[in-house]
């Protein structure tokens, strides 16, 4: 059982000991695909922002929705290990609520959810708990939590003239691994660019601000919530940038190849380092580049990115290692 079954088992648990009803329509707040939830499938409306995840649960026969309008007996929500972004999830769904409804909440206790719990019993007082499976599940009724709410608005990134809100990867600072690529992108970027897990737009916001002869570059990110910032971000640029939901591990479609590439790829599935996923987003560059394109990696020292690149291309020049990063640039791509 890994960490995401065990908090499924967990926010189930109530239900399966009778001691919460399951309405025939309810909403689910960063719902994941699992068997411990699939009694409920077909009451569920399940909203998840991370495309991985959304897929999972489209494959697994959830009811996965865009948007969800108000006025629900019940709702669920699945905490992250964001603390603000779990305080905005927990004043969405109370605002989700109707005025007699009830808000479930389960998270892992590594991830915070035991001091989660304690703000919410503190704050509106809170109806029941359980403690299974290394989570905590705790169920509060409608209340009014505007200022939580606000803690998932965009706020600037310090340092830079940019928004991200709480859940995007590194929203209170720009990466420092983002930062040593940007720093060394040649002046020379030119034509197609493609920025591969683009987050709210750092890098893409380099290139269309520094390389004049860059004619677009397209966003492919994840975490529909960072693209929304993203958008924000790039909005001076008008259609030089375009913004693509997507999962870089599933490649990035039938695309007319990109003159450049850059990535920095995130790491990790969950809590688990996990290569796969870098290795993956190094497949989709090499099948989305032009024969004569460059790819820009940056990526943590450690990660076993050197020998995939020197599978998929064949010149690989480590351009810099600084700070416990590597910057690579891969060209000349294989045929394969
Ligand atoms: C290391 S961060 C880099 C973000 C951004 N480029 C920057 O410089 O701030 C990696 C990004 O990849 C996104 N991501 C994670 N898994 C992904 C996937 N399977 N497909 C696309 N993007 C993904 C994350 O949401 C995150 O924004």
């Amino acid at each position: 059982m890994d960490k995401k079954d065990d908090t499924l088992r967990a926010l189930a648990l109530p239900f399966e000991r009778q001691e919460l009803d399951m309405p025939g329509r309810a909403f689910w707040l960063r719902a994941e695909a699992g068997e411990a939830m699939a009694p409920w499938r077909d009451q569920l409306e399940c909203l998840q922002s991370f495309r991985p995840a959304y897929d999972q649960l489209v494959a697994a026969g959830f009811h996965a929705v865009e948007s969800l309008s108000g006025g629900h007996g019940l709702g669920l929500v699945s905490l992250t290990k964001h603390k603000a972004e779990n305080r905005a999830l927990i004043a969405r769904g109370l605002d989700l609520l109707a005025a007699d409804g009830m808000l479930v909440c389960c998270g892992a206790k590594d991830s915070g959810a035991a001091s989660l719990e304690k703000e919410a019993a503190k704050r509106f007082g809170l109806v029941g708990t359980l403690s299974k499976h290394q989570c905590r599940v705790f169920w509060l009724t409608k209340a009014d939590a505007a200022d939580w709410a606000a803690e998932g608005t965009p706020r600037p990134v310090p340092g830079t003239d940019l928004v991200a809100r709480a859940g995007c990867f590194s929203p209170d600072h720009a990466d420092p691994g983002s930062m040593l690529l940007a720093s060394l992108l040649p002046a020379a970027m030119s034509g197609r660019v493609a920025d591969l897990g683009a987050g709210w737009g750092y890098l893409s916001h380099q290139v269309l601000g520094r390389f004049p002869a860059v004619d677009k570059i397209d966003l492919y990110e994840a975490e529909a919530l960072a693209l929304e910032d993203a958008r924000t971000n790039l909005a001076g640029f008008g259609d030089r940038a375009a913004f693509h939901w997507c999962d870089v591990t599933q490649g990035v479609g039938e695309v007319a190849p990109y003159d450049w590439v850059i990535a920095n790829p995130p790491f990790h599935e969950g809590a688990r380092t996990d290569p796969g996923i870098g290795q993956a987003f190094i497949r989709a560059a090499w099948k989305a580049i032009r024969r004569r394109g460059k790819f820009w990696l940056v990526a943590n020292r450690h990660l076993p990115y050197e020998a995939e690149l020197r599978r998929w291309f064949r010149d690989v020049e480590t351009i810099t290692q600084a700070e416990g990063f590597k910057v690579f640039q891969a060209s000349n791509r294989h045929d394969r």
